[in-house]
């Protein structure tokens, strides 16, 4: 039985790697963490078989459960990955600053990067970024993207790419034209001023890495894999606790019925 409330109002739930992306219907961690707390012990395993941005996946790790998640969507599978990858903070922060100095540098041949955008992207595309991005801030993003795509790998690229996303992803709209991103329909704003998305950049990477340094080192398992609900590769009995917040009702149709298998 669970002995604590759920009024979790004024705490806050940003520590950690869980405020690395913005997620559309993001739970707070205090929800998964209460449960978990009160109903497993260390080294128990905990499962979301819709694990959306990793809140259950990144608060089992943090309590030292094993942990499971799976999800259908490239972007949920991407956040739970790096959310619970840990990375050596010095190193993230020298190469943010190779980052950042060489999209800097990129910056200054204007020629050589609109011919970049210019190969880089079809007619529809470019309408599409034409529509939501003045054109200084798409040659920064893709400075920034070249750089990072240049100078790192993976696990370490995916971390990049997902603070260069969240300067685009926010729920002002960042660095593009857009209003209300996050959390209803986005629409153009003619009279948004954008941020310097390299500026940009750089405040979050700071802001971000100061809180990957409390991600745990990996104690116990933790696997996140590309499997839809209804067919999670389990056997039963071998879960000690699911926590999941489903698609709202109606919002997308492949929820099904999730089903353990022997
Ligand atoms: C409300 S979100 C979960 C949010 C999550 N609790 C968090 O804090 O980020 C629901 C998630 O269910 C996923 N989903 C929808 N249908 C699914 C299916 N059949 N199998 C696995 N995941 C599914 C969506 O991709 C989405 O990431």
């Amino acid at each position: 039985m669970l002995r604590r409330d759920f009024d979790f109002e004024t705490s806050d739930s940003t520590y950690s790697s869980h405020s690395i992306h913005p997620f559309a219907a993001k739970f707070p961690p205090q929800i998964p963490r209460l449960f978990i707390e009160e109903l497993t012990q260390s080294g128990d395993s905990v499962l979301d078989p819709m694990a959306g941005s990793g809140t259950t996946i990144v608060e089992a790790l943090l309590l030292r459960r094993e942990a499971f998640g799976f999800d259908i969507d490239p972007l949920a599978l991407r956040l739970c990955r790096v959310k619970t990858t840990w990375l050596e903070p010095l190193e993230l922060e020298r190469d943010g600053l190779e980052i950042i100095q060489g999209a800097l540098k990129l910056c200054t041949s204007q020629r050589l990067l609109r011919r970049e955008l210019e190969m880089r992207f079809d007619t529809e595309t470019k309408e599409f970024l034409d529509y939501w991005f003045m054109s200084e801030t798409q040659l920064e993003l893709l400075a920034l993207i070249l750089t990072i795509e240049r100078s790192t790998t993976s696990p370490v690229r995916d971390f990049f790419e997902l603070v260069f996303s969240s300067t685009i992803i926010a729920k002002t709209g960042g660095v593009s034209m857009a209003r209300d991103l996050a959390h209803s329909r986005p629409h153009r704003d003619t009279t948004k001023n954008p941020r310097n998305a390299i500026d940009e950049f750089r405040f979050r990477l700071a802001k971000v890495i100061k809180k990957f340094q409390n991600v745990p080192q990996r104690v116990k398992r933790v696997f996140v894999m590309d499997r839809s609900a209804k067919e999670v590769p389990l056997p039963k009995e071998s879960i000690d606790l699911i926590v999941t917040s489903p698609p709202h009702a109606n919002a997308i149709d492949t929820l099904g019925g999730v089903t353990l298998c022997d």
